[in-house]
């Protein structure tokens, strides 16, 4: 076992836990985006650093092991900080806009941004294009896409499919089908892992409502 101080309070954990699962053992909530317990933990959003006693740079909880008589701080006016600005570098690249989105009202990124108290973004806004087969029943929106890799390795861990990869390289890495395939020539089975696991809404599933009730509509079809 390990002990350590989380926020002034003493706790145990066993070894290799890393920081945020010990925090949340506590009921102290660190933020995460990009982590996914088991299944990604690459340190991507860095929405989930701390501040350890005698270390210069904020660690990331997600993916950092708790060390003997470690002293950390999850809410310090420091953590606070640069929270707020890796939440807001996020959303520069992000379209923002809630109010049509599918996605609002149960997003991580939309939580943790009212949390912080976001109301501005002082970054220039840098958001990528959108190009998706409208033939898909599955729906990608590369513009609110934030590069966690959920999908990736979802589809790659659980599903075995690998239907999902990175492409492109520094500010212009993103999130593709696999193989520079298109979506209805890959091997996906629309099983929708991918789209329960995106923390944001940047996949969906296509509605078809207007569909349906112009078939009900149709006395041919009904
Ligand atoms: S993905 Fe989340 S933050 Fe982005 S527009 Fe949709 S609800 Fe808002
Ligand atoms: S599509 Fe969603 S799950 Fe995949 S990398 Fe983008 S934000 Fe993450
Ligand atoms: S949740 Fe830890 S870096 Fe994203």
């Amino acid at each position: 076992m390990v002990k350590l101080i989380i926020d002034g309070q003493n706790v145990e954990v066993p070894e290799n836990t890393t920081i945020l699962e010990a925090a949340r053992s506590m009921d102290i909530n660190i933020p995460s985006l990009c982590y996914l317990k088991g299944i990604n933990n690459i340190g991507a959003c860095r929405v989930c650093i701390v501040e350890v006693d005698g270390v210069d740079n904020m660690v990331s909880s997600c993916n950092n092991p708790v060390k003997e008589g470690m002293v950390i701080h999850t809410n310090s006016p420091r953590v606070r900080e640069a929270r707020k600005t890796n939440t807001e570098l996020i959303l520069s690249q992000h379209d923002c806009k809630c109010a049509v989105c599918s996605r609002s009202g149960n997003c991580t990124l939309q939580t943790i941004a009212n949390d912080l108290g976001i109301l501005s973004i002082p970054y220039p806004m840098k958001v990528p294009p959108y190009k998706w087969s409208p033939r898909s029943p599955l729906i990608r929106d590369a513009s609110k896409c934030i590069k966690c890799m959920r999908c990736v390795q979802v589809c790659d861990k659980i599903q075995t499919l690998n239907i999902w990869d990175v492409e492109g390289t520094g500010a212009r890495t993103t999130v593709d089908i696999s193989f520079n395939r298109k979506i209805m020539d890959s091997d996906c089975s629309f099983c929708g892992q991918c789209v329960i696991h995106c923390p944001v809404g940047a996949l969906s599933g296509r509605d078809d409502t207007p569909r349906m009730f112009e078939a009900l509509a149709n006395p041919e079809k009904v």
